[in-house]
This record gives structure tokens, C-alpha cells and sequence, in this order.
């Protein structure tokens, strides 16, 4: 983290390299050093005799984990970017394993090893595409993950709102606008005698890149206009954190309400396939665990694993 960069985001107006020197508590040379780094990544720096320096343009198309601080300094302590890693996921397992750092931001441009559920791959566009997880130090039984998945996946689907309308959440956790994915979400834990120490929530969101597949979509396509990722990102993670505020504060009601006020189907046919078989039946209503219940014909099953799809058989909702 650059806290010459932190500082003149921070400030927005032309600082003098004492001024920055004295506030950060470095001396000027190191400021100077700094501010050579900042040019170095893509920045356009002002530098004007007698104004002081201010950034005049950030680099497009890229994280910028300074940006990701100002906004989230309170909440997170630690943030990792690289412009390309294998899979956010899996570093910030290597991360966390090596030592215990609290609440941990993992983020990149290009994954080239991205994981999706039920050991699919995650393909996405380098510096286009949102890629990251946040690693969250809890201390909850096991039996309460599945209320992280709910969580994640209510918080980026919120946050998509103020966006365009039409989005919905996918059981349990994938983002849909209008039947087409814009967002999967990983989630992993990280375990100690059967407590969760780390929930690990990986995140992929079709931002910037196209064309959309038909299965698809980003964004860009949805908007008309590019989104700029560290904004999406960074009121991603704040919706993230209010809602973990909620549920660590007794309201986990609330949340579990909107996610289930957002699931896709609802009232309609799917099909649901796990390990190869396959459940169809009318997406009725959801239990407090999580678990979908569907009703086929007199029965009702509960389901709580799997990929779900609406069945358009003839006649079907
Ligand atoms: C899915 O839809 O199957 C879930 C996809 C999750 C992809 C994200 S991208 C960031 C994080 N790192 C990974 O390797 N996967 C998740």
C-alpha cells in the first residue's frame, strides 16, 4: 500500500511534498520515492512549481487497493492485489495458513487459475472483469456457514440495484439479471475443531467485458456505461459489512428475508441436478437452513445441494 498515493486520494488538492512528508511522518526524499512509484503503476501525477502534487488521472482498468482502504480502513486491515495471481481464492488460503491477519481483501486483474462451484473453472476478462475475495476472521459453528452465503450473495445483489432494476439471486448464491449471470460466488471456509475461523468469499462479477455470452452478462451491456470497479467493489464490500453487522448484532432475521424476498423461481418449475440426478418440482418456499423446498406433486422435499435451473417444460410457469 502506497500511503503517499492514500494521502493525495485522501486529499484531492495539490500537496506539497513537506506537507505530505510531515503528515505521513517521512521525509521528503521518501515522498519524492513515492511519488515516482505512483507514476511507475500508470498514475498521472500534477506536479506543478509552487502547486504541489495532486493525482490528475488514475490508470483505467485496474484495482487500485488504495482506493479500496480509504473506503474500508475501519473493517479491513489487510489488502493483497497483484495484477494477476492463479485464483483470489486459493491465495488467500496460502495467505491466512502462513499467518493469522484478521479480515483480508485478495484482489487481481487476471486470474489465470479462476475456481467456480462444484469444481468448475471461472473464466473472466483481464482488468475488465471483477475478481476478488474477502477473507472474514469469524467464529462461528460450521452449521452457520450456509447464513455467509446468504449474506454475500444478498449484499452484491443490493448493490447491483442502485444499478439498473431486474436482479435477482440464484440459488444460493450466483446473481442473475433477467435469467442471464452477471456474478458467482465462491464461498470456502477455513476450519478449527469444528468451528469456522476464516469464510472465505470469493467473488466474480461480469463488469466491463463483452460481448455477453447467452448465458450471461455484464454490466456494461446492462448499463450502457462502463462501471468503474473499484467503486462497484468497494460498495460491494460496505453492503457486505453492514449486513454481517446485522447478523452479528441478532438480525440475521432481516437479511435472511431479503435473500429469500430475491430468489429467482420462486412459485415456478426447476430442475435441480446433483451428482447426476435430477429433481423437478415447483420451487415453493426455502427453509431456515438455507435448503430449498420443492413441491412434487402431494410431497414437499427439501434440497440442499446442486445447480438449479427453471424447467420450461409446456404449460410450466
Ligand atoms: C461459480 O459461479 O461457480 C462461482 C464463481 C466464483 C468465481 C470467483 S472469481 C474470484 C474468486 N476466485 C476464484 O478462483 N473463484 C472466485
Amino acid at each position: 500500500m502506497n500511503q503517499v498515493l492514500v494521502e493525495m486520494l485522501r486529499q484531492g488538492r495539490p500537496m506539497s511534498g513537506e506537507e505530505l512528508g510531515r503528515i505521513l511522518g517521512i521525509s521528503r526524499a521518501a515522498v519524492w520515492k513515492q511519488i515516482n512509484r505512483i507514476r511507475e503503476r500508470g498514475f498521472e501525477v500534477q506536479s506543478e512549481h509552487g502547486k504541489g502534487y495532486m493525482v490528475e488521472k488514475c490508470p483505467p482498468h485496474t484495482l487500485i487497493p488504495e482506493k479500496l482502504y480509504l473506503r474500508l480502513a475501519d473493517r479491513i486491515r489487510h489488502y493483497f492485489y497483484s495484477a494477476s495471481m492463479d485464483s483470489t481464492n486459493t491465495e488467500a488460503k496460502r495467505l491466512i495458513l502462513k499467518e493469522d491477519l484478521g479480515d483480508i481483501l485478495v484482489m487481481t486483474d487476471q486470474q489465470t487459475g479462476g475456481r467456480g462451484r462444484l469444481g468448475r473453472k471461472w473464466d473472466s476478462s483481464p482488468g475488465r472483469d471483477l475478481t476478488f475475495t474477502l477473507g472474514l476472521r469469524v467464529d462461528d459453528d460450521v452449521r452457520d456457514f450456509f447464513r455467509y452465503t446468504i449474506l454475500t450473495a444478498t449484499a452484491i445483489q443490493q448493490t447491483l440495484l442502485q444499478y439498473r432494476e431486474g436482479f435477482l439471486i440464484k440459488w444460493p448464491n450466483d446473481i442473475l439479471w433477467h435469467n442471464l449471470k452477471i456474478c458467482g460466488i465462491l464461498s470456502e471456509m477455513i476450519t478449527e475443531a469444528n468451528q469456522i475461523k476464516y469464510v472465505l468469499i470469493g467473488a466474480g462479477v461480469n463488469v466491463n467485458s463483452r460481448p455477453p455470452l447467452d448465458t450471461s452478462t455484464t454490466l456494461q451491456h446492462i448499463t450502457g456505461q462502463e462501471a468503474d470497479t473499484n467503486l462497484l467493489l468497494s460498495s460491494i464490500l460496505e453492503k457486505v459489512y453492514q449486513y454481517l453487522d446485522a447478523y452479528r448484532t441478532g438480525d440475521y432475521e432481516s437479511v435472511f428475508q431479503l435473500w429469500k424476498k430475491n430468489l429467482a423461481w420462486m412459485d415456478s418449475s426447476v430442475r435441480i441436478i446433483e451428482s447426476g440426478k435430477e429433481t423437478e418440482g415447483v420451487l415453493c418456499d426455502v427453509n431456515k437452513d438455507g435448503s430449498l423446498l420443492i413441491r412434487k406433486g402431494m410431497e414437499t422435499i427439501s434440497v440442499y445441494s446442486g445447480d438449479i435451473t427453471q424447467s420450461l417444460r409446456p404449460g410450466n410457469k
